[in-house]
């Protein structure tokens, strides 16, 4: 028996109308499995937490997460409540930080039964790796003098095993998928940072002689997102081209609920942190039609992590017989509830 121990943040809003209904998913697949367990730990920190206590999570807090296995989060932010800096620094941002959550993997696939905004998405099948502990995201620089002098200076930070781990991983997704990863460059235009990240592309290649590679630059390659989508499998980023490169994967797939993500720990000393990419939705709350899908993507995602990788594919292909059998929540146009689209999922989970 595989005993899998999960801390779940459901956070604000939205998250904890999904993250209850991937957790009954969660359960669902665990029961179909029969060699495999959950132990769900909830942890009720979020912005009401912040108001009793003055700070978003205790103390102790990280050290309470370390032992699992996994983290399972809903989304964090109440922008009513507190202001939107202290909430994700507070507890995202901080465990993604303290956790060494090196990289951050978003898929975008095209789903049958969600209207993309590409007349024609051809099927396309991506992951975006994006290195997500350097790069342009640095605080390395300043400011000096004034006015009309005034100089501001922003360093990117490349290092040798920050660039490395990522391609590592993002190679290593490829084998088991269609064998392909695409480099997101910019080394015409950048001399010093993307040359050398074109030289680790090409060496961690060497250990990977049956993926094939290809080097786009970042404008050329946003821009084969909408063009050719289908044309990629795992692309591999820097900090800033990651997160560019995954909102246009987000907005092709068609709507942010349906959208997974992870924060990835390749040390194996934390645990690594799955959550979707939507955020807390004040506007919806309370009405019973979040789309759960987005949260129960990411509890795909989360048992890929744990190599249970075909139990992972039955309830990607379960999510996707329900969106193309039009069970759908109001955001992509349909009527269910966050509940029945769940239940379906649950039901098709069941068939396969
Ligand atoms: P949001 O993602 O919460 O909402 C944007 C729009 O998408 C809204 O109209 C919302 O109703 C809709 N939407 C989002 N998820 C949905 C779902 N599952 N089903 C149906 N509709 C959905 O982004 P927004 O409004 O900018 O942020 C709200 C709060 O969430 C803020 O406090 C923000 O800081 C926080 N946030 C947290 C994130 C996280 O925890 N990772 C990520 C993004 C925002
Ligand atoms: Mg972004």
């Amino acid at each position: 028996m595989k005993d899998f121990n999960i801390a779940v943040i459901p956070g604000d809003g939205i998250g904890k109308e999904v993250v209850s209904e991937a957790v009954r998913v969660l359960e669902t697949a665990a029961d179909l499995h029969g060699g495999l367990s959950f132990q769900f730990t909830e942890y009720p920190w979020n912005c009401d937490y912040y108001l009793e206590h003055g700070v978003m999570m205790p103390e102790d807090g990280l050290e309470q997460l370390q032992p699992h296995d996994a983290v399972f989060l809903g989304a964090v932010g109440d922008p009513n409540k507190v202001p939107d800096h202290i909430s994700l620094w507070g507890l995202l941002i901080n465990i993604r930080r303290s956790f060494e959550q090196v990289v951050n993997i978003r898929p975008a696939k095209h789903i049958k039964g969600v209207r993309s905004p590409l007349h024609d998405p051809k099927g396309f099948d991506f992951i975006v790796v994006r290195e997500n502990s350097e790069g342009e995201y640095s605080e390395s620089g300043g400011r000096i003098h004034q006015g009309d002098d005034e100089i501001a200076i922003q360093n990117a930070v490349f290092t040798k095993k920050g660039t490395r781990r990522a391609m590592d991983y993002a190679f290593k997704l490829a084998e088991s998928r269609r064998h392909h990863v695409t480099s997101a460059t910019k080394s015409n235009g950048i001399v010093h940072s993307m040359p050398f990240w074109d030289e680790v592309f090409k060496e961690t290649a060497i250990d990977f002689p049956d993926i094939k590679t290809r080097k786009v630059h970042i404008d050329a390659l946003s821009a084969f997102l909408v063009s050719q989508p289908e044309t990629f499998d795992v692309i591999v980023a820097s900090n800033l081209f990651g997160d560019i490169l995954t909102d246009v994967g987000a907005a092709i797939m068609g709507s942010i609920g349906i959208a997974p993500s992870a924060n990835i720990n390749l040390n194996g000393k934390y645990p690594s942190m799955f959550e979707p990419v939507h955020g807390s939705a004040p506007d919806i709350v309370g009405k019973g039609i979040a789309n759960p899908i987005g949260q129960i993507w990411t509890a795909k995602m989360m048992l890929d992590h744990f190599g249970e990788n075909e139990l992972g594919n039955h309830l990607l292909s379960s999510i996707e017989n329900v969106l193309d059998s039009g069970i759908k929540t109001p955001d992509l146009g349909g009527k269910a509830t966050t509940e029945e689209v769940t239940n379906a999922v649950i039901n098709e989970l069941k068939k396969l």
